[in-house]
């Protein structure tokens, strides 16, 4: 293995570790959506979550990112979904199984080639696989990160959206039969909000939130990144710690950059290009015919952050154009609109001081 300047590390997430493992040690009742702000670190955890229960015996993890897979018809998501041995050309996840997939479930050919006639139902062969491996006491669990990207999809008939067909399937396998654990993760607010606003959906899922790096656990790594990143050519003082901290708040992939960055420049330097950085990017999403609503919404969170929905009536629109610009944040479950990392902040401030 190659030795790298800066090695990436998992940075303790003790207290949601412990609440997705409490979520899989009950017998299913609901599923879980793990939401929160870009890049707070959904994927990387739910990743670490399947690294450690991949080890223990008695669950029966699959794990699936739609992000890396191209998605635009049924047999897409057929081909995400369901692999046989034949096309196995995926990552090996460990040696229970008898074939290793890189989609959710493992199959025989014949029914690969009956699902793909559309002759076979998806959520039977599903249904099938959980109940045979219940049997068997191996507890079936079910990732799926980037969950939203199946909407736009349809059944063969054209009539149902797949999403939704696939979404009550899981209210099925969990709250009604109890076969199976789901855990499904988003980065798109909107597709949270869908699901928290239906009220049959509401009842039957649980919410988790994850946000970006709390002080003390920013503080603990960047006091050892000698053990953390393997990082040896430099080390982090109380005082620099601060300062990062101050400028980027507890997102780690802003602070890998950062750490990246000090091998070739001063962390002043670094700083001061992130707030300009920042700063340049407010200015470039204000400049639209809508420019004076675009400022004033923005400078609301100068003085509030992050603001309770009710207190910003009337604005849906720009609003839901700032989340999908990852300038604000929507958290459905709170009900309120925040700025999408402390980073943002400082360009929003600097973006007023300037004009
Ligand atoms: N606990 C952690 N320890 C160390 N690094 C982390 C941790 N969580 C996230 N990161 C780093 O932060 C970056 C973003 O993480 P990740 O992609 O998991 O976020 P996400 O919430 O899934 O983002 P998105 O909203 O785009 O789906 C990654 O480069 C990852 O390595
Ligand atoms: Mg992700």
């Amino acid at each position: 293995m190659k030795d790298f300047k800066l090695d990436v590390a998992f940075i303790d997430r003790t207290e949601e570790m412990a609440l997705l493992r409490n979520y899989l040690e009950n017998r299913p009742n609901s599923i879980l959506f793990l939401y929160g702000p870009k890049s707070s670190g959904k994927t990387t955890l739910m990743y670490h979550l399947f690294a450690q229960m991949e080890q223990e015996r008695g669950y029966d993890i699959n794990f699936l990112n739609l992000r890396e897979i191209l998605l635009t018809s049924y047999n897409d998501f057929i081909d995400a979904f369901f692999k046989s041995a034949e096309h196995d050309n995926g990552i090996r996840t460990g040696t229970r199984r008898q074939y290793s997939l890189f989609g959710l479930f493992k199959l025989d050919a014949f029914t690969e080639r009956m699902l793909r006639k559309k002759q076979e139902d998806p959520f039977l062969v599903m249904k099938r696989e959980f109940q045979r491996l219940q049997k068997k006491d191996i507890q079936p669990v079910v990732i799926i990160d980037e969950f939203h990207k199946l909407d736009g999809l349809y059944m063969p008939d054209r009539q149902k959206r797949l999403i939704v067909e696939l979404m009550n399937f899981f209210v099925a396998m969990t709250k009604e039969s109890h076969l199976c654990h789901v855990i499904i993760a988003s980065s798109d607010a909107f597709f949270i909000e869908q699901v928290y606003v239906d009220s049959k959906l509401r009842k039957t899922s649980k919410f988790m939130k994850l946000d970006y790096l709390e002080k003390e656990d920013v503080f603990a790594w960047l006091s050892d990144i000698r053990k953390y990143n393997k990082v040896r050519e430099y080390a982090l003082g109380r005082e620099e710690i601060e300062l990062i901290w101050d400028t980027v708040g507890g997102s780690a992939w802003e602070i890998y950059s950062i750490l990246e960055d000090l091998f070739r420049h001063s962390l002043d330097e670094i700083l001061a290009r992130i707030k300009r950085e920042k700063v340049a990017m407010i200015a470039d999403w204000v400049d639209y015919e809508d420019m004076e609503e675009r400022r004033a919404l923005l400078s609301r969170f100068v003085e509030e952050n992050p603001i309770d929905r009710r207190k910003l009536t009337g604005m849906r629109n720009l609003l839901g154009q700032a989340v999908r610009d990852n300038i604000l944040y929507y958290d459905p479950v709170e009900g309120e609109y925040g700025i999408q990392g402390r980073s943002l902040e400082w360009g929003i401030r600097g973006y007023f001081d300037e004009v």
